[in-house]
């Protein structure tokens, strides 16, 4: 199977690409990423040069690099997590998340149609994956049921109406031209390479230097945590067998409001380090989100009963571990802060 993942230096790209090399040996992979500010070469560190993976910079929105690309090698899916991804930003700038989500994604199917059709028919075995969110369907109050993927799409902030419009891009290249496409919607992921603008790895690195901890308006919002393992399984197993055209939710089953998790985190970071300094009075409640949506909760028994995936990795193990992966990895992290993971692609690939 040859691969193109793009967003592949991203947080839930880079843990795919390690994921699916170890567990399909058959799979040959190209990365693709325009190496953005999240964007992290390290993440992918060590894998070139065993003959099964190459990185390429570039834009999804770039038809002619990726016209190129598609010739010289003869992908068989396509796996789409290339995204501006943080909420905060498109309410501050949502310009750049119009332009990647919605028209680089069209640029994608694009280039897909071009090298896979030939004659009106698609070749043999193609596959094309789009990686979405929950954020799609907007917000659900306290004791509605859990999305399903029948559920109209109401997205709250820019960046879940440029991934909505990116969704709704991708079932129209399905209807209109068939294209062998399946969109994953997933709940909140963790796990390690994320970046500390996200909040997990945010309130621990702050905890951890003894700095304040702000938590949005009440903190009471609840996010359904998904191990970014967990949803590896997920996506290998839709590309694999997902059935074209159709839509799967891929949730974690852990349901928990947003000071529960900090609390949780001190509870871990205090018990790992010792560290009488970690504690509750670090929380400061700030400001809220902009139309902060309220909760999240993906019911995920389609993914299930078709494909027979459900989330395995308990939320208390799962952050118990992601602690002790960012606890291991504090040079990952300061580097990332003060922005010499930047330099990576320079110092390692650039004049390659
Ligand atoms: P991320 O921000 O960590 O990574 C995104 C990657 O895409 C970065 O490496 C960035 O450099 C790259 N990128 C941005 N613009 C690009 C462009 N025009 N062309 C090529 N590459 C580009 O994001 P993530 O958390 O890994 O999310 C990956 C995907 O999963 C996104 O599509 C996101 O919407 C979706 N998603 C994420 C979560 C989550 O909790 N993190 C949950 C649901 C869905
Ligand atoms: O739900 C899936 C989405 O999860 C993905 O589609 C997005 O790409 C991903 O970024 C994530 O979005 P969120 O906005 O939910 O993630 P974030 O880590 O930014 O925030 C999680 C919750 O914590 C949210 O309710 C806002 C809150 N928060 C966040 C930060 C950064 C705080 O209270 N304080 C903070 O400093």
């Amino acid at each position: 199977m040859k691969l193109l993942v793009t967003g592949a230096a991203g947080f839930i790209g880079s843990n795919f690409i390690h994921f699916l090399l170890a567990a399909r040996p058959d799979s040959r992979i190209v990365g693709l990423d325009k190496l953005t500010y999240a964007g992290n070469l390290e993440n992918l560190e060590g894998l070139e040069g065993r003959g099964r993976f190459s990185f390429v910079r570039g834009d999804i929105a770039d038809r002619e690099a990726l016209d190129a690309l598609f010739a010289e090698r003869d992908f068989d899916a396509v796996v789409n997590f290339a995204a501006e991804t943080h909420v905060d930003r498109s309410i501050q700038d949502p310009g750049v998340f119009l332009q990647t989500n919605v028209l680089g994604t069209q640029t994608l199917l694009d280039a897909c149609r071009a090298h896979w059709q030939r004659g009106g028919r698609w070749a043999a075995g193609k596959r094309f994956v789009q990686i979405s969110t929950d954020e799609v369907y907007g917000s659900l109050g306290p004791g509605e049921q859990a999305f399903r993927e029948q559920d109209p799409l109401r997205p709250r902030n820019p960046y879940a109406a440029s991934k909505a419009a990116a969704d709704l891009l991708v079932a129209a290249s399905c209807t209109t031209h068939g294209l062998p496409a399946c969109t994953t919607r997933c709940s909140n992921n963790y796990g390690p390479y994320q970046l500390p603008e996200k909040l997990i790895p945010l309130m621990i690195r702050n905890a951890l230097r003894h700095e304040p901890l702000p938590v949005y308006g009440d903190g009471r919002q609840v996010r359904d945590w998904l191990h970014v393992e967990d949803h590896c399984r997920a996506i290998a197993l839709v590309l694999q067998k997902g059935r074209p055209g159709e839509v799967y939710h891929v949730g974690g089953r852990g349901e928990r409001e947003n000071i529960e998790v900090v609390e949780m985190l001190l509870a871990i970071l205090a018990r790992e380090t010792g560290d009488a300094g970690i504690g509750e009075p670090l929380i400061r409640h700030v400001t809220d989100r902009p139309g902060h949506d309220r909760r999240y909760a993906m019911d995920a028994s389609r993914i299930q009963r078709e494909l027979g995936w459900q989330a395995q990795i308990d939320f208390e193990e799962g952050l118990a571990r992601t602690v002790r992966w960012y606890l291991d990895h504090g040079d990952w992290i300061e580097r990332v802060v003060s922005g010499e993971y930047l330099r990576f692609y320079e110092l390692n690939y650039a004049g390659r």
